[in-house]
Parts: C-alpha cells; sequence; structure tokens
C-alpha cells in the first residue's frame, strides 16, 4: 500500500532534515499509526506521502505507483486515490456541509457534469455524512457544528472519492476524549466496512493504543522503531468522571 526506502528530507538548502533515511512499508487494510514529538517529521511523511513534497533522496511507492516526477494529469489521478484529513480541518465556512464533502467530487469531474453525474456525486456526499453519523447536518454551515462533528464531515469529505488510502494529520489534536472517541469510531468504520488503508499522525498515545494495528515512532527525522500494537478498540465503558478519578488516584 505504501512503501518508503531511504527516503530522506531536507530543506532550506540542506541545513534543516525533517526526514532520514527511512524504509517503512504499510500493508492494505492496516491502521497505521505515525507517532513522535513536534517537529519529528510526521507532517514532512504526510506531505511526501500525497506527492505535496518530493524526497531529497530515496524511493516512495504509494498504492502500487513510484511518486517519483509525478506531475499534471497523473499527479491528479492518484490525489483522486487517496484521501487527506488536514491538521484543524479546513472546511469552507461559506459552503454547507454537504457542499463541503461535494468539493472533492466536483474537482475530480473530467470535463462537464450531467444532470445524472450531479445526482449521484449529491448521493454519495449524503452516504459519506450518513457514514460519519452527521445525515442531519448536511444543510448546515461548518461554524455551527462542533468541533468534533467538523472533523468527521472533514473525514466524510476525504472518503467520499472512495480513496483506497485517507491520511490524517492530528485527527484528534483539539478535542476531548469522547469527542475524539466518535472521530476515531469513524476511522475504525472506514477500514473495517469500506476497507480503507488508514495512516493516522498523532501525538497522542491514547490514539495508538485505541485503533492502531501498528506504530512508526519517530524522531528528530529518524524512524526508531515499527511497534506492533494490540488495539484495545473505543469501547470504553467509563464515563470521564471515572476516568478521571482513576488517573487521578481517587
Ligand atoms: N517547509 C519547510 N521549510 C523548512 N523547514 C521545514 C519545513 N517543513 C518542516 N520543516 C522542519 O522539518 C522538521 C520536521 O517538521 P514536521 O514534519 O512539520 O514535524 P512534525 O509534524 O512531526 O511536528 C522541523 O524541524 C521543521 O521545522
Ligand atoms: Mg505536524
Amino acid at each position: 500500500m505504501v512503501e518508503l526506502a531511504g527516503v530522506a528530507k531536507r530543506y532550506a538548502q540542506g541545513a534543516v532534515t525533517a526526514l532520514e533515511d527511512v524504509d517503512l512499508q504499510i500493508m492494505p487494510g492496516e491502521i497505521f499509526g505515525v507517532i513522535g514529538e513536534s517537529g519529528a517529521g510526521k507532517t514532512t511523511l504526510l506531505d511526501i506521502l500525497t506527492a505535496s513534497e518530493a524526497p531529497s533522496a530515496g524511493s516512495v511507492t504509494v498504492l502500487g505507483r513510484s511518486l517519483a516526477g509525478l506531475e499534471g494529469k497523473a499527479l491528479r489521478d492518484f490525489r483522486r486515490r487517496i484521501g487527506v484529513v488536514f491538521q484543524g480541518v479546513h472546511l469552507l465556512s461559506n459552503r454547507t456541509v454537504l457542499d463541503n464533502v461535494l468539493l472533492p467530487l466536483e474537482l475530480g469531474r473530467s470535463g462537464r457534469a450531467t444532470a445524472a453525474r450531479r445526482r449521484a456525486e449529491r448521493d454519495r456526499a449524503h452516504e459519506m455524512l450518513e457514514f460519519v453519523g452527521l445525515a442531519e447536518t448536511s444543510e448546515r454551515f461548518p461554524a455551527q457544528l462542533s468541533g468534533g462533528q467538523q472533523q468527521r464531515v472533514g473525514i466524510a469529505r476525504a472518503l467520499a472519492g472512495r480513496p483506497d488510502l485517507i491520511l490524517c494529520d492530528e485527527p484528534t489534536s483539539s478535542l476531548d476524549a469522547t469527542t475524539s472517541d466518535e472521530v476515531l469510531r469513524v476511522l475504525v468504520d472506514a477500514r473495517d466496512r469500506l476497507g480503507t488503508t488508514v495512516v493516522v499522525v498523532t501525538h497522542d498515545l491514547e490514539v495508538v493504543r485505541a485503533i492502531c494495528d501498528r506504530v512508526a515512532l519517530f524522531e528528530r527525522g529518524a524512524l526508531r522503531d515499527v511497534i506492533a500494537v494490540r488495539a484495545r478498540g473505543l469501547d470504553r465503558s467509563d464515563s470521564y468522571l471515572d476516568r478521571a478519578r482513576k488517573e487521578l488516584g481517587a
């Protein structure tokens, strides 16, 4: 699904090494975590996987395709096959929730859309909003949704084009534990019900413990370790206050 061999990324005429000699394979159907402290190279790794940045050295294969020299139509076709969930969501505030989910489908059109095509796109966008549990919000605007709901709209948008792979940058970083779980549940559903391979970048170990099959540990641009995780799942029976009592030793 993803294969990196000897990948390095340097910025600022080589003054900054964001990634160094990374070898990594991600298998189809995995929920693969990427963790590391701020500046470890996590976002750079995602930028390389989406072909937004070219590596300074090494080779990258995603969905069976080498990303070297990818441009023009080939690059657009490749991008259509992956979904990206950005850090901090980035929904368009002047578009309804449904129209935000529609956006990648509209951008992915080649030529003029027929009425039937438009209908199919709207049906698909509705279906994805239902998938993330937000069908009833379709005519609202992003500002009328909570942070966790906005993040789920971002995931619906990323899934709209039926990607085989979605890449998520810190999808729960600004959310509380319960809301985080709702977002993570959608990622697990995407893997279980749609067969999507999921890469999730996070600094939150709880995310890894809850949903990841394996996790890569990055430190200052180097891949230090890849660990198989036995995900504990999302069925937290404890309430927030119960967890607080336990963790605080009451
Ligand atoms: N466009 C850029 N130009 C220069 N340096 C960059 C750029 N993007 C990232 N870096 C540097 O590369 C390193 C890794 O950054 P990043 O991939 O954003 O880390 P993380 O997402 O793990 O916090 C950091 O030292 C950062 O300052
Ligand atoms: Mg980052």
